[in-house]
């Protein structure tokens, strides 16, 4: 007998500031587990990134327009009360190294803890991408390292056009 299934819908939280190559594989390879996967953006009004949430949605978008079932939205407060109001009942998290393992572990406990009916699933992420992040990309971008094989082409492009424009100001 067929039941009826449920729509598998996940969460993809990040700050994104920006995107990079190693985010896009993980929402690429979450695609063959949830039929839906929503890439969210923290809004956190105290932490001042180098990208306005304008500018990384738009880089997002843009590096992810090839992949299907996905949907892009900002959210503020618990991430846990998102999810539920989103009818996800997942959240995608991409996990590099040892060194991700305590924090994430933390997070996935925590929010398990405020809402049980929400799981969170990890990927590790490709080979190619375990030493990249977004924070360590800005950094060599800032003074003047190649990332071309990190981020989408729209970020390269952005990000050398930001610190070009922080030079002059
Ligand atoms: O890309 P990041 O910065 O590692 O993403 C972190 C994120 C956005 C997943 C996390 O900071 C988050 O979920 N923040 C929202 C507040 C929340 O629910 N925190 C966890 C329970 S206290």
């Amino acid at each position: 007998m067929k039941g009826y299934q449920v729509k598998r819908v996940a969460i993809y939280p990040g700050s994104f500031d920006p995107v990079t190559n190693g985010h896009i594989d993980i929402v690429r390879r979450g695609r063959r587990l949830f039929d839906e996967i929503i890439v969210a953006i923290l809004h956190n009004p105290n932490k001042k990134g180098l990208f306005s949430i304008d500018e990384r949605m738009f880089m997002l978008k843009e590096s992810m327009k090839g992949i299907s079932g996905l949907s892009f939205d900002t959210f503020d407060g618990l991430l846990v009360d998102y999810a539920n109001q989103s009818g996800a009942n997942a959240i995608l998290r991409g996990m590099r190294a040892v060194s991700d393992f305590e924090y994430e572990f933390q997070l996935a406990l925590m929010n398990r803890k405020l809402n049980r009916h929400i799981q969170t699933v990890f990927l590790m992420t490709g080979l190619r991408w375990i030493f990249t992040s977004s924070s360590i990309i800005k950094e060599a971008a800032q003074f003047g390292g190649d990332i071309t094989d990190m981020v989408p082409p729209v970020v390269n492009k952005k990000i050398i056009e930001k610190f070009k424009a922080r030079k002059k100001s």
